[in-house]
């Protein structure tokens, strides 16, 4: 990655410093959260200090929308960032995890049908490093199924589904502004949804939980008379918690915003070069690049090669990338499978990683190496021949 804050965001930043006596949660936030509203295309935005801090906001305010179950399971797909299934748990759900499929890296449509039970509440399902995992089979289930849809887009601003921007897809979505995202308000996080009481449990769950911060002050109102008992400043409807952000990150985020569509053109004009000359005995090059956003080069190896040949091959890659000093991630977003991770096997027990094996090659066989707009195609160029001839 290369630095993501401009020139013009640090002189916008100073010129906001010099000009304000208001630093947090006021018009700059508005401002971020309407704007990204309408580049979305969501009815409302709520802006938080993390894309982790968003998962867990929605997940929070799903459980409040639905009146907290008492069991209840989000299902999900185990090539994921840690961040979605803590935020199930803390929510007070189970995930139920089903394999991902390799064209999309996100969940697999023909295993979601038999991974709804009785208890099944919603789907999250993170796109993956700006590729949609929306297909017209998940699509349908969704309906045919009634569950509720979360989406994390928090690698994937600005990817589509059907020339319809990703995070508008379902009841709600996440987006992560960290430092090397699409955009970036350095640390920084968007809750995107049409549906107005959920816009109003995550408005109040981002700040204490507490009345005041309720989407319609007749919903404030109401509440008050009806609880004279309470000290009218301090009541707090729902559990939550302070993820609130400053009016100098979204200041950023609001600059960043301006470029955003040309750093996603660069990021995916990027991704086209190395796709198309990417040797596909070796390497995987299927997947569907379809609405794609780029956010980073996935760098897997064919799945259809014998184990003893994907060890060797591996070898050779990762002995490239570091002998050209090239930084990278095995196992892709978040390491890999997530059901390796110790957090998950404490609350879960033994899990077979025998039924994930689409996963379990990622977390083997893949890697990422990060994509920025400032990239330049002399050295992607020599990135696509050096990794052509790691077999030579
Ligand atoms: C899919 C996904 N969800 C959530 C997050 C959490 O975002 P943040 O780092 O802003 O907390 C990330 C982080 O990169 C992510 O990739």
């Amino acid at each position: 990655m290369e630095n993501n804050i401009g020139k013009d965001d640090i002189n916008k930043l100073c010129d906001f410093l010099q000009g304000t006596d208001r630093f947090t949660q006021g018009p700059q936030v508005q401002a971020f959260e309407a704007a990204w509203s309408k580049w979305l295309g969501h009815r409302h935005s709520v802006f938080v200090n993390s894309g982790s801090s968003a998962n867990l906001v929605t997940l929070l305010a799903l459980s409040e929308k639905m009146n907290l179950p008492r069991q209840g399971e989000v299902i999900t797909s185990p090539l994921n960032w840690s961040s979605d299934i803590a935020s199930i748990f803390l929510a007070g759900f189970k995930p139920r995890f089903i394999d991902i499929d390799f064209k999309t890296l996100a969940m697999s449509p023909s295993l979601l049908e038999t991974a709804k039970t009785p208890n099944t509440l919603a789907v999250l399902l993170t796109h993956i490093l700006g590729f949609s995992g929306m297909t017209e089979t998940m699509e349908v289930l969704l309906q045919t199924l009634e569950l509720p849809l979360i989406e994390d887009v928090c690698e994937s601003h600005g990817a589509t589904y059907k020339n319809q921007k990703l995070g508008t897809l379902g009841l709600a979505s996440n987006f992560s502004f960290y430092y090397a995202h699409h955009m970036t308000t350095i640390e920084g996080g968007m809750i995107s949804t049409s549906d107005d009481d959920f816009y109003d449990l995550c408005r109040r769950i981002r700040s204490h939980g507490l009345l005041r911060e309720a989407a319609t002050t007749s919903a404030q109102e109401a509440f008050k008379s009806e609880r004279p008992d309470l000290n009218q400043d301090f009541i707090f409807t729902h559990l939550g918690l302070n993820v609130r952000s400053t009016e100098l990150n979204a200041v950023l985020g609001l600059n960043q915003l301006t470029s955003l569509d040309e750093r996603i053109d660069r990021r995916n004009k990027n991704a086209t070069q190395l796709y198309s000359q990417l040797n596909s005995d070796t390497f995987y090059t299927d997947f569907r690049f379809e609405g794609m956003s780029n956010y980073a080069f996935v760098i897997m190896l064919n799945p259809n090669q014998s184990q003893k040949w994907k060890d060797q091959a591996m070898t050779r890659l990762k002995a490239f990338l570091h002998s050209e000093n090239i930084e990278f991630r095995q196992g892709t977003s978040g390491g890999g499978n997530m059901l390796r991770q110790p957090f998950i096997q404490k609350r879960l027990g033994p899990i077979d990683l025998a039924d994930f094996p689409n996963v379990e090659h990622v977390h083997n066989y893949a890697v990422y190496v990060g994509n920025y707009p400032s990239l330049c195609e002399d050295k992607i160029q020599g990135f696509i021949e050096g990794l052509n001839g790691i077999l030579s």
